[in-house]
């Protein structure tokens, strides 16, 4: 039910060719996209690329790296992996459209042989054990609900030491959030969990928490920002309304309120796999 409820939030069937529209728009042809003019559209978290970067940042990368990035939705942060810190990277993601979207958008960028993806559920990964030396995982906890399994999944990939960023949304006080929000249509098909919780499972899992961050104040800004820009010009060629269509303004409005009521954030988790 939860995996039927996931590919009917995010699968529209329509999500390239509105891409490529959009960047018609502005002037370019796939073989002159470059990640940068992709960000608007296939960073699916608040913050967009300046909230990718403030994880990656925090994960002490090198070249050398293998890393895992859980429900990658369209691949903008696998293609800042391999572009900015020229790791290799695996991208997995439950959302059959979204997966093929990511391939074609690499093909576009010239990054697709850094960058290998898979379709496949977060909590039944398709690698051996400790072969990823970093993961991280960008608003997509809020979709599953059995977290020990998840952090057991990432646990068992990932090497000794290996460090694993999360920036979900998670439950900050009690109270109704409106739906529907950019991860659900409704709220059965959302699954927040309280930065306790989190901290709580991550630990029992096998993981030492390195840093933890509420990321509110960042959203907050991000949010007027976006209102300006949009007051200013209306909707930009590329951006998240391409993903979540008609519905845009509603649950723009519904995650906006719930930051600011203090009801939800999105927040940061570094932890490590305890050697
Ligand atoms: C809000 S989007 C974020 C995508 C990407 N991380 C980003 O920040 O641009 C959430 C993504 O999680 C994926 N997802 C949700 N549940 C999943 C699961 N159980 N296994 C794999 N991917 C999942 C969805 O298909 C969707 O692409």
């Amino acid at each position: 039910m939860e995996h039927d409820a996931v590919a009917q939030n995010y699968g529209t069937g329509q999500v390239l060719d509105r891409i490529q529209a959009g960047l018609q728009q502005l002037g370019k042809v796939p073989g002159s996209v470059t990640i940068e003019d992709l960000a608007a559209v296939d960073e699916f978290h608040i913050g967009g690329r300046q909230a990718s970067e403030d994880l990656l940042a925090q994960l002490e990368l090198s070249a050398a790296d293998r890393v895992l990035d859980i429900g990658c939705g369209l691949g903008g942060t696998a293609r800042l992996l391999a572009s900015r810190y020229r790791c290799r990277v695996s991208g997995v993601d439950r959302t059959a459209e979204y997966v093929a979207t990511a391939r074609a958008l690499c093909a576009w960028t010239g990054l697709s042989g850094q960058i290998e993806f898979c379709q496949a559920d977060a909590c039944r990964l398709p690698f051996g054990a400790d072969v990823f030396d970093a993961a991280c995982m960008l608003h997509v906890g809020m979709n599953i609900d059995d977290k020990a399994a998840l952090w057991s999944e990432v646990h068992r990939v990932l090497r000794s030491g290996a460090r694993f960023g999360i920036y979900d949304v998670m439950r900050i006080a009690d109270g109704a959030l409106a739906y529907p929000v950019p991860w659900a249509a409704d709220a059965a098909a959302s699954h927040l969990h309280s930065p306790q919780a989190y901290r709580q499972a991550l630990q029992e899992c096998g993981f030492s928490v390195v840093a933890e961050r509420n990321r509110r104040d960042f959203a907050l800004a991000f949010f007027s920002q976006v209102r300006a820009q949009l007051a200013a010009a209306g909707p930009p060629a590329l951006g998240l309304h391409l993903l979540m269509g008609a519905s845009t303004g509603a649950r723009m409005q519904n995650i906006i309120s719930g930051v600011s009521a203090g009801l939800v954030a999105p927040v940061e988790f570094i932890v490590q796999k305890r050697r």
